[in-house]
C-alpha cells in the first residue's frame, strides 16, 4: 500500500523523480524505484542486496533486530513446539493451517508422490561412492525435471500444487538413496504406513534383513530441525529458485538451482563446516586460538555458525535448536564433547567485544550439526537434510511468484567497469 513518496534529485542536472513508498504488514517500508531509469537514466547499486526488496511476499517475515521469525503470521516457537514439518509445509504453500481433512489428504498426497521413477535409481551409480551428497542431489533433482517436463504447465495452479507435492514427497527418497549409495547399501522404497520423517529414517537406516523401528525421540528431533529449516524468506538459495523460475524454467530445475546455492558454506553448508571446525578445535583449551583467528583480518577463517545477514540478535531458530540438542543428548544418554566445546565457544564469543560490536550471534547451523551427528547422520549429509526441509520453502516461494500478476523475468543491471571500446588486433600483430 502506498503511504508516502521519496524524491530523488540528480544534483548535476537538477532532474527529479518521485518514487512511491509502500508499507508492508511489518518491516521497513520500500521505495519503488521502477521509474528511476526512465526519469534519471540511472540504476541503483546495492552489492549483496543489503537494501533491496526483490519481491512482494506473504509467506515468511523475520525481524533481525528483534530476533523474530514467523511463517504466515505464526511465530516459529509455536510451530516448533506444536506443529510438524509436513503441516508447516502445507502452511507455507497454502497460507493457512490445514483442518483435519486437509491435513490427512496432504499427508496422504505426499506419500503417494514419495516414489521416484525406477530408472532414476541408475543415475546414482554414475557417481563415485565418495561424491559430495550435494553434488549428487543437485544432479538427481534436476534429473527429476525430465520425467515431468512436458506435462507440467507452470501457469496452471493445479499443476503447481501437484509439483509441490512431488517435490516435497520425493525429497526423502532422493536423499536417502545418496546415503545408501555412499554406504554400499540397497535402495529402500518408501513404506506408506510410516509418517514422513519416520519414513525418511527408514529409507536411510533400515537393514534389508531386519525390521526397522525408528526411535521416536530421534523422529521428533529430526522433525523439529525440518520445521526450523523449512523457509527463511529471500535468502540466497530461495532468491536463486525465484530467479531461475522467473525464466519459466521447470520447477525441479529451479529446486536444483536452490540446492547448488545452499551448498555454499556461507549458507546451508555451514552446518557441515561447524562440525569440522569443532572437531578441529578438539578441546575447550584451543577455543581462544580459533576465536583470535576469526578476528584476524589477515586470516580468512570465520567462526562457522556465527553471524547472519539479517539477524543482529540471537537467531530464534538457534535458541530452539540449542535446547533441543541439549534435550536430545540427555534423552539418548549421549555425551558429546563437541557440544561442550560448542557451548564454551558460544560463551567466549558472546563475551568478546569483536562479536558484541558486530552483533554476531550463533545462527541456526551452530547446533544443528550436533543433532544430526547424534542421529548418526554423516557430516557430509547435513546440508542435504537442510535441502529436504528448505524444499518446502523453495516451492512455496516459486508458487507465490508464479501466481503474482506482475510476474516477469528477473534481470538485474550492473555498473560496467571494464575496458572502453577498442579495435580487434589480429593475432600476428599482438605483442
Ligand atoms: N566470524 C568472524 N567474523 C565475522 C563472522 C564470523 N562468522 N561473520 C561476520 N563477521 C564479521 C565480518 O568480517 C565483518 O567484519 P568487519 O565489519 O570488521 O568487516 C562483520 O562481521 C559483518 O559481516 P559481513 O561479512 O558484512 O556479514 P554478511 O551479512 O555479509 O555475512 C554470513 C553473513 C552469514 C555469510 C557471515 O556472518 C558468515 O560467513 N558466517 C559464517 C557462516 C555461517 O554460519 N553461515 C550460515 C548462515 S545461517 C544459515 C543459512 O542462511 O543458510
Amino acid at each position: 500500500m502506498k503511504s508516502r513518496s521519496v524524491v530523488i534529485t540528480d544534483n548535476a542536472t537538477g532532474k527529479q523523480v518521485e518514487c512511491p513508498v509502500y508499507e508492508g504488514a511489518y518491516g521497513a517500508p520500500v521505495i519503488d524505484i521502477k521509474n528511476l531509469y526512465k526519469e534519471l537514466g540511472m540504476f541503483t547499486f546495492d552489492l549483496g542486496y543489503g537494501s533491496t526488496a526483490s519481491c512482494r511476499s506473504a509467506i515468511t517475515y523475520l525481524d533481525g533486530e528483534e530476533g523474530l521469525l514467523m511463517h504466515r503470521g505464526y511465530p516459529i516457537e509455536q510451530l516448533a513446539e506444536q506443529s510438524t514439518f509436513t503441516e508447516v509445509a502445507y502452511l507455507l504453500i497454502n497460507g493457512e493451517l490445514p483442518n483435519q481433512q486437509q491435513h490427512d489428504e496432504w499427508n496422504r498426497a505426499l506419500k503417494m508422490h514419495g516414489m521416484t521413477h525406477e530408472h532414476l535409481s541408475r543415475f546414482y551409480t554414475g557417481y563415485r561412492y565418495d561424491a559430495h551428497p550435494m553434488s549428487v542431489l543437485a544432479g538427481v533433482v534436476a534429473a527429476v525435471a525430465s520425467y515431468y517436463h512436458d506435462e507440467t504447465d507452470i501457469y496452471n495452479p493445479a499443476d503447481r500444487i501437484l509439483t509441490a507435492r512431488r517435490v516435497i514427497g520425493k525429497m526423502p527418497s532422493l536423499i536417502s538413496k545418496i546415503y545408501r549409495h555412499q554406504s554400499g547399501l540397497p535402495f529402500v522404497y518408501p513404506d506408506n504406513s510410516r509418517d514422513y520423517v519416520e519414513n525418511f529414517m527408514y529409507m536411510m537406516f533400515s537393514w534389508p534383513t531386519e525390521s526397522y523401528l525408528a526411535n521416536p525421540v530421534a523422529v521428533r528431533a529430526l522433525d523439529l530441525l525440518f520445521i526450523l529449516h523449512a523457509d527463511h524468506e529471500q535468502n540466497a538459495s530461495t532468491s536463486t529458485v525465484r530467479l531461475a523460475g522467473s525464466a519459466e524454467t521447470n520447477p525441479f530445475a529451479c529446486v536444483a538451482a536452490g540446492v547448488t546455492t545452499l551448498w555454499g558454506k556461507s549458507h546451508g553448508g555451514a552446518n557441515e563446516a561447524v562440525i569440522k571446525m569443532l572437531e578441529e578445535i578438539g578441546h575447550p583449551t584451543n577455543i581462544q586460538k580459533f576465536v583470535d583467528r576469526a578476528k584476524d583480518k589477515n586470516d580468512n577463517f570465520r567462526l562457522m555458525g556465527f553471524g547472519h545477514r539479517v539477524y543482529k540478535n540471537y537467531d530464534p531458530r538457534a535458541k530452539i535448536i540449542r535446547q533441543a540438542c541439549h534435550d536430545l543428548l540427555d534423552e539418548m544418554h549421549l555425551n558429546s564433547e563437541l557440544f561442550d566445546i560448542a557451548m564454551e565457544l558460544e560463551r567466549i564469543a558472546l563475551e568478546d567485544p569483536y562479536f558484541i560490536e558486530r552483533k554476531l550471534y550463533p545462527n541456526v547451523d551452530f547446533y544443528s550439526g550436533l543433532i544430526y551427528q547424534a542421529l548418526n547422520i554423516p557430516t557430509d549429509m547435513f546440508t542435504p537434510m537442510f535441502a529436504l526441509a528448505r524444499s518446502a520453502g523453495w516451492i512455496a516461494q516459486w508458487m507465490e511468484m508464479m501466481a503474482d500478476p506482475d510476474f516477469r523475468i528477473g534481470r538485474p543491471r550492473q555498473l560496467y567497469i571494464g575496458a572502453k571500446q577498442r579495435d580487434y588486433v589480429p593475432l600476428a600483430q599482438r605483442t
